[in-house]
């Protein structure tokens, strides 16, 4: 198929391209690498026989979308690109609206001038706020709690709607804590600045960049008192978009499908998991909370591994051994190819 991403060189777009270039999709990337590097793109045809056209632009830019479509004439679109900090998103609320929604919105628009009708876009379980219960399954009622949160329920909502007629498709997906690195170490994740997200973090104080991991609370009603995710392999959410294209081409109207493994860890058992991958000691001090965090999160995948054929494979330790095995071997992330 002839498949454009948006957002292709972004950490979980270039796992995804992989596993496109790897079954022979002819596949067209659209990135302003505003959060990633042309490297990546390099780094993505040293691990695959196919290449990737690259055009570098904004996904909010008509005339770039207009140029593309009509070169490209895509068949299926996976929609990665986008801003993705939550606390960032409620400092620079309008900046998230526009790139998320309104970049879903003159996406589509694009799509509807060349008759391009299945769409796999990268939703986030950020989208449920607070559990009403656990697992999540998709049915759990939607009440994000940050702007980020809202631009992804909002986008979903005009997803659905386009979705609705003349044979168009789109698959929403609902990632969960997307964590690790490609088994070559070329590809991971590489943030920009004090990393959000807990893995990262704890990678960073794994080769000394940071002397420490703060542990935001222990005393949450969980078994040690500190927060659970159901963390998924970056790998196990790449090879969920390519199933979820063949669900797209065969399949008609929205539909919502949580990508998670279906468990849930807490920080000290990522912690744990990380020692033993790196053999290095993760330093900690518990601080309070961090503003807006939930005790639990977990998925109910069970739809995805029904209607998707997917399930997650990769286990705690080849999250913690991948992510280890990428930091170690680029301690600057994409500095060079
Ligand atoms: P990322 O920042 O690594 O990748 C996003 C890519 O989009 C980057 O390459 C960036 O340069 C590009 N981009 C950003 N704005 C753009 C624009 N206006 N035009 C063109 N390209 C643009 O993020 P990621 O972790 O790979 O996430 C990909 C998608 O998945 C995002 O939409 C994010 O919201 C969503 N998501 C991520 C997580 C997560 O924890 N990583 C969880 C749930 C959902
Ligand atoms: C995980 C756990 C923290 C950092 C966020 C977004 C979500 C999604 C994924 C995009 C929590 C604890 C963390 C640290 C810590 N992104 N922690 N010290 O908050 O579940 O989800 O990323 O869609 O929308 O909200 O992930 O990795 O930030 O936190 O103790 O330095 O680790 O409290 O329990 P989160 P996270």
């Amino acid at each position: 198929m002839r498949v454009l991403v948006t957002g292709g060189a972004g950490y979980i777009g270039s796992h995804t391209l992989v596993e496109l270039l790897a079954l022979g999709h002819d596949v067209c990337v659209l990135d302003d690498f505003s959060n990633s590097s042309p490297v990546v793109i390099d780094r993505v045809h040293d691990l695959s026989n196919g290449r990737v056209i690259l055009v570098e632009g904004d996904v909010r830019n008509d005339d770039t979308l207009k140029a593309l479509m009509q070169d490209f004439r895509p068949e299926a679109v996976i929609h990665f690109a986008g801003l993705k900090a939550v606390g960032e998103s409620m400092a620079r609320p309008i900046s998230y609206y526009d790139v998320n929604v309104n970049g879903t919105l003159r996406l589509l628009r694009a799509m509807d001038k060349v008759g391009c009708k299945k769409i796999i876009f990268s939703s986030s379980a950020t989208v449920y706020g607070e559990p009403q219960y656990l697992p999540y399954d998709e049915a759990h009622p939607l009440n994000p709690t940050s702007v980020y949160g809202r631009t992804k329920m909002m986008s979903e909502q005009i997803l659905a709607d386009w979705a609705g007629s003349d044979g168009r498709a789109a698959i929403l997906l609902r990632y969960f804590n997307p964590v690790g690195a490609h088994a070559s170490a070329r590809l991971g994740e590489h943030p920009d600045g004090p990393p959000n997200n807990l893995m990262p973090f704890i990678a960073q104080v794994a080769i000394g960049k940071r002397a420490r991991l703060a542990v935001f609370g222990d005393d949450y009603d969980t078994p040690d008192g500190t927060g659970k995710r159901d963390y998924i392999h970056v790998v196990d959410l790449a090879r969920a978009h390519v199933s979820a294209l063949d669900y797209a081409v065969e399949n008609n109207g929205s539909q919502a499908f949580n990508i998670g493994t279906g468990a849930s860890l807490s920080v000290r058992e990522m912690v744990a998991a990380f020692e033993a991958a790196s053999g290095k000691t993760i330093p900690c001090e518990v601080t309070k909370r961090r503003e807006g965090d939930i005790a639990s999160m977990q998925a109910d995948p069970s739809l995805a591994n029904e209607k998707l054929g997917w399930t997650a494979t990769h286990d705690l330790n080849d999250m913690a051994q991948s992510a280890w095995a990428w930091q170690s071997a680029n301690p600057d992330g994409y500095s060079k190819s």
